[in-house]
């Protein structure tokens, strides 16, 4: 993407944090030095890390890492999100949207799972692994035909868009998205457009 489109989408989002003030976790990249040893916090640690909680969607009270708690939280409201984005749900996402319609979550509970452990990984967790396909395969039509169609940079950053509105809704701090997350996801831009 070029650098005044990244600015613009940085603008937005600024804007749209701007009023968010409930904080959702301390800091982040901290360096805890202590007289012989230096601990770097990951993006993941920030998130909550390895604290284990209650799975709140747990129906047998299994427990869940509260970083890996607040990436999936993150990630299945930003596939809300895009649910209700028409400049991105029916073009892109119209296999999923069509077994959700007839009441078939598989296809949601797998992406929703896959996604997350993307995010879990890419932030810095070490108890998961993601075994999806790569970010290439996956945007491909030829190779993932879940996938509507190629995207092009402007879909690129709808999705950054809805994936801040989804961490919105978790109450993410707009400082974290801004400038940790968002570089994150668009260091990925290269191999998810491919138009
Ligand atoms: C950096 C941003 C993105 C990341 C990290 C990401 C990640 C992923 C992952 C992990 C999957 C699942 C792959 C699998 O199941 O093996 C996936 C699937 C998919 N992605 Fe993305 N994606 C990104 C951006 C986009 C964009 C911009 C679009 C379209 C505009 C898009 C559309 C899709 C679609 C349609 C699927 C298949 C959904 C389904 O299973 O029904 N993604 N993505």
């Amino acid at each position: 993407m070029k650098k005044t489109n990244f600015k613009t989408v940085m603008t937005v989002l600024a804007i749209g944090f701007a009023s968010i003030s409930v904080s959702f976790l301390t800091s982040c990249s901290k360096s805890n030095k202590s007289s012989s040893t230096s601990t770097t916090m990951t993006l993941y640690d920030s998130l909550g890390g390895t604290t284990m909680v209650k799975d709140p969607i747990s129906t047998s009270g299994a427990m869940i890492e509260t970083g890996r708690l607040g990436l999936r939280s993150v990630v299945d409201s930003t596939i809300f999100v895009i649910a209700g984005d028409t400049s991105l749900n029916k073009k892109f996402f119209s296999v999923l949207l069509g077994e959700v319609g007839s009441k078939n979550y598989s296809g949601f509970e797998e992406l929703s799972k896959n996604l997350t452990d993307f995010f879990c990984v890419a932030t810095g967790a070490k108890d998961y692994t993601y075994s999806g396909l790569s970010m290439t395969n996956a945007h491909n039509p030829a190779t993932n035909p879940r996938m509507g169609t190629k995207a092009a940079a402007a879909d690129f950053d709808k999705f950054v868009g809805d994936l801040a509105a989804g961490a919105a809704q978790n109450k993410v701090p707009s400082d974290l998205v801004l400038n940790h997350i968002a570089p994150l996801v668009y260091t990925l831009e290269g191999q998810v457009v491919q138009k």
